[in-house]
């Protein structure tokens, strides 16, 4: 996969013109949705270096991240003559980076593109590693490539204006990086008070985060083997998701990670003798800050249908990531229907639902 260069940059103008410049290109195009072009498209539109960008700008969140929206980036970039030298800079969360990415891996061929993402989900994840697609006949990111972005801005400026419960979301996915790679980190990430944000302290351990990411996905690129770690707590989460959606609840993916990591951690326990004291501490952590996705055990097996169609199962199995013990990852386990029971019992127990 081609490389991808992620700069946590403190001076955003002139990393950008420096991104901008070192890929030529004839024309310029920047992606927002109605949001980011409201609030964060005014944070760069002084520069020089996009003066003369041509804008798209799409339908905001996941609801609109389908071929219908990535029809009209499709349309508007070949409108305006974009062309396999034009250069694409996608501009927002990780919606714009995802769709945006696609589009531009897609359009001619593949046109080079720039993310320079804005929420603290799509920093510390969804716009770093070159996942990019959109959602399809009802399931998330059914289609889409691996498609790195040549450069990736990272200017935490923009988490300032960013609500309690995005901050919430994106933090899971750090939690992750934790969980996955030092005690150390961890042990700074459950230190945290998400309450009374310390936006240099966070800056500082976005940059740990996303190099935690980048040089897993160095290592793997396509997730055949250890990118699956950056799975840990989604394969539940995302049952969680899946139930939110059937039930007309809305929950954010880092809150349905957060509470998925509990889940893997319970079986981390069981299976892989992960300590018992780390999975509490980290479980009162996440009942602190995120509260309780509440369901019944009459809901036990809709949520074990959910994870038995996750697209990461093969040969019948449900995919775990599972942790021998913080940063001791263990790939490819499985878990069969009653532990997965046990597990949610333990969930709601934990979590007093
Ligand atoms: N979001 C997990 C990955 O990029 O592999």
């Amino acid at each position: 996969m081609q490389k991808q260069e992620i700069i946590i940059s403190q001076h955003l103008e002139e990393s950008l013109e420096k991104a901008i410049f070192s890929h030529p290109h004839d024309r310029l195009f920047v992606l927002t949705d109605e949001t980011t072009y409201q609030t964060c498209w005014p944070v760069i539109s002084k520069f020089k270096s996009v003066e003369d960008a041509e804008h798209i700008i799409i339908r905001p969140t996941d609801t609109y991240k389908t071929l219908e929206t990535l029809a009209t980036v499709w349309t508007e970039l070949s409108k305006r003559g974009g062309t396999r030298h034009s250069l694409m800079i996608n501009l927002g969360g990780g919606m714009v980076t995802d769709l945006g990415g696609f589009a531009a891996s897609t359009f001619k061929r593949g046109i080079l593109y720039i993310n320079i993402p804005t929420t603290l989900l799509a920093m510390v994840d969804a716009a770093v590693g070159g996942k990019t697609g959109i959602n399809f006949n009802g399931l998330k990111n059914e289609i889409g490539a691996f498609a790195p972005a040549t450069s990736v801005l990272l200017n935490t400026e923009f988490l300032k204006s960013l609500d309690y419960k995005n901050i919430c979301s994106g933090y899971a996915e750090m939690l992750k990086h934790g969980l996955i790679s030092t005690e150390e980190h961890w042990t700074e990430l459950m230190a945290f008070d998400l309450d009374e944000i310390n936006y240099e302290a966070l800056q500082n351990m976005v940059g740990k985060s996303v190099t935690i990411k980048e040089s897993i996905v160095k290592q793997d690129p396509y997730e055949q083997s250890v990118r699956k770690a950056l799975n840990l707590g989604h394969t539940v989460g995302h049952a969680f998701e899946s139930l939110a959606l059937a039930e007309g609840r809305t929950i954010l993916h880092g809150y349905a990670v957060a509470w998925g990591l509990i889940c893997e951690l319970y079986l981390s326990c069981l299976r892989e003798s992960f300590p018992k004291d780390k999975l509490r501490h980290t479980a009162t952590f996440i009942k602190t800050y995120y509260g309780t996705f509440a369901f019944d055990c009459r809901k036990y097996e809709d949520l074990y249908q959910f994870m038995t169609h996750d697209k990461k199962n093969s040969a019948g199995e449900i995919n775990f990531t599972l942790l021998g013990d913080i940063g001791d990852i263990r790939i490819n386990r499985t878990a069969g229907k009653e532990e997965i029971f046990n597990m949610l019992d333990f969930y709601r127990e934990t979590m007093g639902c």
